[in-house]
């Protein structure tokens, strides 16, 4: 037991500030070892709040001077702990309070707060890393306007950065530099950033919608300069987006954004200078994939759009979260999906939210899109907020329309603009802009869990009606017996015997109209009545995936084959393959546990089979389609006593089983999608490359070396990484001489580039031979890896966690142990990482007993140790509860 507990912080303790902060001045005097800030601060008491101290927020701090008006206190006049600074008595009116401090970026192993990677001096402030680099009022809600004056060594940082403005520059005595940066947006500490070092970049510019010139520089490592160009594009398409569909424009002289390789998270909206982990910004054809490219658009687009959603408008607390992100998030969705396809990009979406949010929300962890606790901020980073986040805001989207729904946008930018904002004044803002009427809806921010929706429809002949009786559960949450109705948006389509959308007329309409209508379930259960329907049809309900919630419906095998045959909707057609799917392969799974005969699974391979030949499909589309649903899909759908070796075996089976019956269909098609000329990262070059590859995957496995041969020739002719790592990904889990040959082909060609090497380490993580957890262990100790970097950590220790379910889940809990291991050694140096790695537990009470007790095991283990952090103390516990 611990000697203390941490104390959870609650939404409704929120309070103002009893101070503000008006004008912000840093001097910061960059040394590895001992960096000096000198921080101004313009402050008066809060007119709107109670009388009360002056506290504020500081981290591994050292305190040298504290001054108020220019007179130094003395050292009863105030007091600090290990995480404040209180002044009891501060003045009444206006006045200005001047600290100096220093800080150790060189030991910062946590890369919160001010840090130096690879020679480069990196800020991350976001959520509560400001407080490691001055005392301050380290809240969202507290926004100042912010004069940052840099010095450092000429020749160690030639290039000085801080947002806004730069202001003033010049040399200094002792081989110094300075730089002054001026930011006229008031802002939270949380989008400060201050970045120096010996960085080399490249320059373009935008004209904005109003004519205003925009310069635009991307900094990276020496070197880098030639992988920033996707990127540079992907900034440009961004802004012109936003510009024409939300009708926001930047509004400083310059956005820059930087490049390092040790981040915590994917990348940082600081106010005109973006920090990115380099892996979403540096991509060259031949080492970066059409995944990457996509990442990288996406991301890119993410953190500028947060320039409005999230730094214009900001918010008022860390409860707030998912105001910014799942806002921003549903905002980079809309501008992947007109970049590239629609239809592919909802349902890579959907997989996701499947993926990482519905385990979240079923599991220990579940929490309310905007929680109403939390011990650590930083855990609160999490896909709910983030993607379900996304689906919440898109649903109003569904419920106003495209028109209504840009109406209530702007009324929120006018309204807010400039402001620390709720979920509350943004459902408020849409509500009056889009003339809805949110009451019910706001449950969505408040109840955690994955509704349920069960569907029955029932066709009658003589009356010619269709009705379907839709119902809803939301399953007990922590902290969340039981649940009040949701207000549900489900789209519904009916499909006729002859594959085509029938008219839609609801009780209430007069005349039939479209084929694709929006039901608003509100209640716990209702029916809903369409007339005229002249044959008995297949429905396709919640068609577009219109809401976060799982889905049962009275249909059978087949209507799940018809739909995946003649559904309009793609996303749902899609649905319908992965439906038939997944029920085939948890019977097979069901059959194995028995020992009976094992189904092949012709309608999938006819289906592919169709798919194949179907020349007027969107290649990616198709690729979709014909992949199977993966392992912990299966897992999550099976729900208890889940058997990883079953569910391998069982998709291993049906692969097996397809690619025999449709081989000669496999190899025409991997030969006809094989793409002539230059490499192109756009979505109809990468939508070849997908199918083509899934292609292959399936061939490579047929027995008899010619799919071995035909995979390391793949990799052998590849002139750009997806192909060489699609085929590196198909050897992996083949054990045979090609394997070893390309893994050590690879390493020799890519040896000195750390970002293709995290895919070396990955791949190898990630295959389901028996020899895996040797190799991870070995690779631990190779150079390639370090425990310091957080990229490293992902590649290795968390794609064996998360994407490795056989190997993780073995028998013997030789893979928790080795996981467990590693959130203890890292928790000392980077606990939000080590906390996001303890992540991989949180399912443990779907398997079977055995492993069950293995898992929680190791959770305790974790949870008992003295001195643990907060990050990992919070998600042991909570897991275990
Ligand atoms: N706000 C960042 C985003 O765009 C997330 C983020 C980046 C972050 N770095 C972080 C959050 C460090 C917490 C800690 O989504
Ligand atoms: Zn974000």
């Amino acid at each position: 037991m611990r000697a203390e507990d941490p104390r959870p912080i609650l939404l409704k303790d929120y309070a103002p500030p009893a101070f503000l902060i008006e004008d912000v001045r840093l001097e910061i005097d960059l040394d590895p070892a001992t960096t000096r800030v000198r921080a101004t601060l313009k402050m008066r008491r809060n007119p709107d709040a109670p009388r009360g101290p002056l506290i504020l927020n500081g981290q591994k701090l050292a305190l040298h001077e504290v001054a108020i008006d220019g007179e130094m206190l003395s050292g009863n006049a105030y007091q600090t702990d290990s995480e404040h600074l209180t002044i009891p008595d501060a003045p009444d009116g206006a006045f200005t309070l001047e600290i100096l401090t220093s800080c150790g970026p060189e030991a910062n192993t946590q890369l919160l707060g001010l840090y130096l990677s690879s020679g480069i001096y990196c800020t991350q402030c976001e959520a509560e890393g400001f407080r490691r680099i001055t005392y301050y009022l380290d809240r969202p809600d507290v926004m100042a306007v912010f004069t940052t004056r840099i010095i450092a060594d000429q020749k160690f940082a030639p290039v000085l950065l801080s947002n806004g403005n730069l202001t003033a520059s010049g040399k200094l005595p002792g081989n110094k530099h300075f730089a002054e940066w001026h930011d006229p947006f008031p802002k939270p500490s949380y989008l400060f950033a201050l970045v120096a070092g010996d960085l080399a970049h490249v320059e373009d510019k935008f004209v904005t919608q109003s004519g205003r010139e925009v310069t635009l520089r991307i900094f990276v490592e020496r070197g880098n300069e030639d992988r920033c160009a996707y990127a540079m594009e992907a900034l440009k398409r961004s802004m012109r987006w936003d510009e024409e569909v939300f009708g926001r424009e930047y509004d400083l002289d310059i956005f820059m954004i930087v490049a390092v390789s040790a981040f915590n998270m994917g990348a940082m909206e600081n106010k005109g200078l973006n920090v990115f982990n380099d892996k979403y910004i540096l991509a060259r054809p031949d080492t970066a994939t059409d995944a990457d490219y996509a990442a990288i658009e996406a991301i890119i687009a993410h953190e500028y759009f947060h320039n409005w959603t999230g730094n214009r408008i900001t918010c008022r607390d860390w409860f707030q979260l998912c105001l910014k992100e799942g806002l921003t998030v549903f905002r980079d969705q809309e501008f992947t999906a007109d970049m590239r396809s629609r239809a592919v990009k909802r349902i890579s979406d959907v997989r996701l939210l499947r993926s990482h949010q519905f385990p979240e929300d079923q599991g220990p962890l579940a929490h309310p899109v905007r929680p109403d606790s939390y011990i650590e901020i930083n855990n609160f980073y999490t896909a709910t907020v983030y993607e379900k986040g996304a689906e919440l805001v898109r649903m109003i989207h569904t419920l106003a329309g495209p028109k209504r729904f840009r109406k209530g946008m702007d009324i929120y930018f006018e309204r807010h603009d400039g402001e620390a904002a709720t979920v509350e004044n943004f459902l408020d803002a849409l509500a009056d802009g889009a003339k809805l009427d949110l009451t019910q809806f706001r449950r969505w921010y408040s109840q955690a869990g994955t509704p349920e929706v069960l569907v029955s429809g029932r066709y009658d002949t003589a009356r010619q009606t269709y009705t379907l009786k839709i119902s809803q559960v939301c399953a007990a949450t922590p902290g969340q017996k039981l649940k009040e109705p949701y207000h549900i948006p489900i789209a519904v389509g009916l499909v006729g015997p002859d594959g085509k959308d029938m008219a839609l007329q609801l009780d209430d309409e007069e005349k039939a109209k479209g084929t694709t209508r929006v039901l608003n379930l509100t209640e716990r259960t209702q029916t809903f009545r369409f007339h005229n329907v002249e044959e008995k049809p297949v429905p396709s309900l919640l068609r577009g995936f219109t809401a976060p919630v799982t889905l049962s419906a009275n249909l059978k095998e087949r209507d799940w084959v018809f739909l995946m045959t003649h559904d309009s909707d793609p996303f749902n057609r899609w649905e319908a393959s992965q439906r038939y799917a997944s029920g085939l392969l948890i019977s097979l799974v069901e059959a194995l546990q028995a020992g009976t005969r094992l189904r092949k699974g012709e309608a999938f391979a006819e289906m592919t089979r169709k798919l194949l030949a179907d020349k007027k499909l969107d290649p990616d589309f198709v690729a979709q389609m014909i992949q199977l649903p993966g392992e912990q899909t299966i897992a999550q759908l099976i729900r208890e006593n889940v058997d990883v070796d079953a569910i391998h075996e069982a998709r291993e089976h049906l692969r097996l089983s397809i690619a025999g019956a449709i081989k000669d269909e496999l190899l025409a098609a991997y030969r006809r999608q094989r793409i002539e000329g230059p490499y192109s990262p756009d979505a109809s070059h990468a939508g070849r490359r997908a199918l083509r590859n899934i292609c292959l995957s399936y061939l490579a496995i047929l027995p008899g070396s010619d799919g071995v041969a035909l995979a390391a020739r793949h990799f052998a002719e590849a002139d750009n990484m997806t192909d060489q790592i699609a085929a590196l990904g198909v050897l992996v889990n083949i054990d045979c001489p090609e394997r070893e040959e390309a893994l050590a082909a690879f390493y020799d060609q890519w040896k000195d580039d750390h970002l293709v090497m995290d895919k070396w380490l990955a791949i190898q993580a990630t295959s389901s031979l028996p020899g895996t957890l040797d190799n991870v262990n070995r690779l631990l100790r190779h150079p390639a890896f370090t425990i310091r970097n957080p990229n490293k950590v992902r590649a290795l220790i968390t794609s064996f966690a998360t994407a490795n379910q056989v190997r993780f889940h073995a028998a013997d809990g030789a893979g928790y142990a080795l996981v467990a291991d590693k959130v203890l050694e890292l928790d000392s140096l980077n606990p939000q990482v080590a906390a996001r790695l303890l992540g991989a537990f949180k399912s443990w009470r779907q398997f079977a007993p055995k492993r069950r007790a293995l898992m929680s095991k190791q959770l305790a283990r974790i949870a008992g140790v003295e001195g643990i952090s907060r990050d990992v103390f919070e998600i042991a516990t909570k897991t275990l509860a």
